[in-house]
């Protein structure tokens, strides 16, 4: 469905000196450097497939799927979403395609949401019964009822990101760029998300590209990951797989009643495991043990805990994926950069 070869973006910016006069010089100035946020990128994505697209800031994740999309031309490379060229085929491929930007609405500030997804319905020529079905499909799925009355301007962040999402699929597009659309939202609006996209993905076998910075958006959705870092891809392979290949640690987090109960507490020592796979830490009240969800899972620690001492609170937190491309630049690279064909 998606063939990405060799995509390479450059960016050209020009230097800025300090100060107004330096702005102003700047105007003249012919002084640039190259940025290179994508490079020599290479991938095949099947129709049907979830896939995580994920990275540090600023690594290039936004510049790969705007390529994708049709909307920036690579410096060099090619890309095909369902054997057309995006950024040569726009509107063609405007058709088979829906993109969500969770940083940015998409949507008119002005108009009512039922006014926006009749005008999107027309742009997209979709007939009417079509139109019928989908709409009653997408209210289901993001219960969108409850606003859809309103201006756009008065919808709460959580109800924009479910219009966006719903917009974004009016035409039943084969492919759905989902750029963090789960960014700053509370767990019970995320939650709802994940739903819909796994919704839309077993029914219709849309085919998804995901970028999040919360693991857990993946851990639920996505079955493949594909890891880039400065442009350049360094891991695609199964979630499984790199789960297995860099032991993929979550942290738990226990508010204790009383700091010298939490001495008493070694879960490595405990389950005889290695300090690697399971580390325990005090910090003022809390209690924290990392550890490798392959090896022991967190009920079993925390009724070991629990059995110990008493607790008021505990969290659990995904490893973050900063993290993750450290442990993978920490191996050696025997795992790394396989091509997926
Ligand atoms: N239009 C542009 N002009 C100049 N540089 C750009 C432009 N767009 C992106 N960049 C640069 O390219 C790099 C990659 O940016 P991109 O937005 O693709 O990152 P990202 O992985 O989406 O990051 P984030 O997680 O913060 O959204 C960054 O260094 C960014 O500053
Ligand atoms: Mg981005």
């Amino acid at each position: 469905m998606i063939h990405v070869e060799n995509l390479t973006k450059s960016f050209k910016i020009y230097k800025k000196q300090p100060g107004l006069v330096g702005a102003v010089k700047g105007l003249f100035s012919n002084e640039s450097i190259i940025k290179t946020a994508v490079n020599n990128m290479s991938f095949h994505i099947n129709k049907g497939e979830i896939v995580g697209y994920i990275g540090s800031n600023g690594a290039g994740k936004s510049t790969t799927i705007k390529m994708m999309t049709g909307i920036l031309t690579p410096t060099s490379g090619k890309c095909t979403v369902d054997g057309l060229i995006p950024y040569e085929n726009r509107q063609k491929n405007a058709k088979n395609i829906g993109v969500v930007f969770g940083q940015r609405t998409q949507l008119w500030w002005d108009l009512p949401l039922t006014e926006t997804f009749s005008i999107l319905k027309d742009i997209y020529e979709v007939p009417d019964d079509k139109f019928k079905s989908r709409m009653k499909f997408l209210n289901d799925v993001l219960e969108l009822s409850s606003f859809t009355q309103g201006t756009v301007r008065t919808l709460s962040l959580g109800q924009r990101m479910r219009a966006d999402l719903a917009a974004a699929l009016i035409h039943n597009p084969k492919v759905i760029y989902l750029d963090e659309p789960t960014v700053g939202l509370d767990v019970v609006v995320k939650e709802n998300i994940r739903k819909a996209i796994k919704e839309i993905n077993s029914e219709f076998k849309t085919t998804i590209i995901l970028t999040t910075h919360d693991m857990s958006d993946i851990e639920e959705l996505s079955d493949r990951v594909i890891i880039i870092n400065n442009g350049e891809k360094i891991y695609d392979d199964k979630l499984k797989t790199l789960r297995q290949n860099y032991g993929y640690m979550r942290t738990i987090q226990i508010e204790v009643k009383n700091e010298q109960d939490a001495k008493k507490i070694n879960v490595a020592k405990n389950f005889n495991l290695d300090e690697e796979q399971a580390k325990t830490w005090i910090e003022g009240q809390s209690l924290f043990i990392s550890f490798n969800s392959t090896v022991i899972d967190a009920p079993t620690i925390l009724s070991y805990v629990m059995s110990k001492i008493p607790i008021s609170d505990m969290t659990i937190k995904e490893m973050q994926i900063e993290d993750i491309i450290k442990k993978i630049y920490r191996n050696d690279g025997d795992n790394i950069s396989e091509e997926v064909s």
